[in-house]
């Protein structure tokens, strides 16, 4: 990380403007501009089919609520969690129109005329709307994406001078495509609560009335992958994450064990992971993982993050259960608002999981 964004302690939601990373592309460069490229952390990112062993594992929604299946399949969760703590998510719920209609209207948005985009610009002090994330210095590297980041729920939160009105259908396409992921969100923490053995109903009822963030990526195409970062190595702020790839390009990332696998995609699943506040009140049972996602350099690929968070009257914290038996918690205890706010204030180049550790 470059000293001078490292040292200083500016609001992340503060973004420097930098160019569109597609605008960049349809120039068809030879060379990547150097403030793309990151040589000294790529490297050993060659995408290839990684062997049947090193998979990631696939979870069937259906077989976590059937009472014939369910233990054996909170098993595999379980486990799923805590050493990968990413995985397919298969017959997950979430209504397949929907999931394609916000797939079309992604695609829809970025072929729009950049001038149309920048309508729907981030604006200084904020993060939401088209641009890019956590550019804080001139310096800094970047990532070769651009994105647009809207708040969808609650109904209160949502900044609506943000929302595209173009393409038309996109603002009813992203509502209706984040209440689906605020059904499978649910279900899914309900069987991370089970297979946890913590009182399911009060986490699921807390995600039911959480948070819903929306960033939807674009990678453009890149004449030299082997050189540039799509989006840099980080682990999510989130309670879980649900990732919806719009094709079959590889391009997302997990690091197991020391090692990135590659995701590679399976048609009609969600890719779920932990976030912070999920190891958090597992206490470090499940650990968010560290992910990022390459570029690849003929195709463009679009992926929509849900981020999904508790209701913000829900203290972020060990779950009680963890802690009365006299084990020690392992984290801080935070009000969303605290969480939030440092979060928003962090330095670049500290882990923000170790900020909250005790
Ligand atoms: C994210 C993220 C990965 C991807 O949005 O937090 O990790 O493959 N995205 O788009
Ligand atoms: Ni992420």
């Amino acid at each position: 990380m470059e000293a001078e964004a490292a040292a200083a302690t500016l609001n992340l939601e503060c973004c420097l403007p930098v160019p569109s990373v597609q605008e960049l592309a349809i120039q068809q460069p030879e060379a990547v501009p150097p403030r793309y490229i990151r040589d000294h952390v790529v490297g050993d990112h060659v995408i290839t089919v990684n062997p049947s062993s090193n998979r990631v594992p696939l979870i069937d929604m259906n077989k976590l609520v059937d009472p014939d299946s369910q233990d054996a399949e909170l098993r595999r969760l379980h486990s799923a969690c805590k050493h990968w703590g990413l995985f397919q998510l298969i017959n997950h719920g979430a209504a397949d129109e929907s999931l394609r209609n916000m797939k079309k209207q992604a695609q829809e948005f970025f072929d729009l005329p950049l001038e149309e985009k920048k309508r729907r610009g981030q604006k200084p002090g904020s993060l939401e709307g088209y641009g890019q994330a956590f550019v804080i210095s001139e310096e800094q590297k970047l990532d070769w994406n651009d994105m647009i980041f809207l708040r969808t729920l609650p109904h209160e939160i949502r900044k609506l001078d943000l929302w595209p009105e173009n393409p038309p259908k996109f603002r009813e396409t992203l509502e209706t495509y984040s209440e689906e992921m605020r059904k499978v969100a649910t279900s899914l923490v309900r069987s991370m609560a089970m297979a946890l053995e913590l009182e399911a109903q009060e986490i699921s009822d807390a995600y039911q009335e959480g948070l819903y963030e929306v960033r939807t990526t674009l990678y453009p195409p890149c004449p030299e992958p082997e050189r540039v970062i799509g989006i840099t190595q980080h682990a999510d702020y989130s309670g879980i994450t649900l990732l919806l790839e719009c094709g079959n390009i590889p391009g997302l990332q997990v690091l197991k064990d020391g090692q990135w696998v590659t995701v590679i995609p399976v048609d009609g699943a969600i890719v779920a992971n932990i976030g912070h506040i999920m190891e958090i009140m597992s206490n470090g049972i499940y650990k968010a993982p560290d992910h990022r996602a390459m570029v690849n350099r003929f195709k463009e690929r679009r992926s929509i993050t849900t981020f999904c968070f508790p209701s913000s009257s829900v203290k972020i914290g060990p779950a009680k259960e963890f802690t009365k038996s006299g084990t020690p918690p392992l984290y801080r205890t935070l009000t969303y608002a605290e969480y939030r706010h440092m979060f928003y204030n962090r330095r670049l180049d500290v882990s923000f999981i170790d900020m909250l550790k005790l």
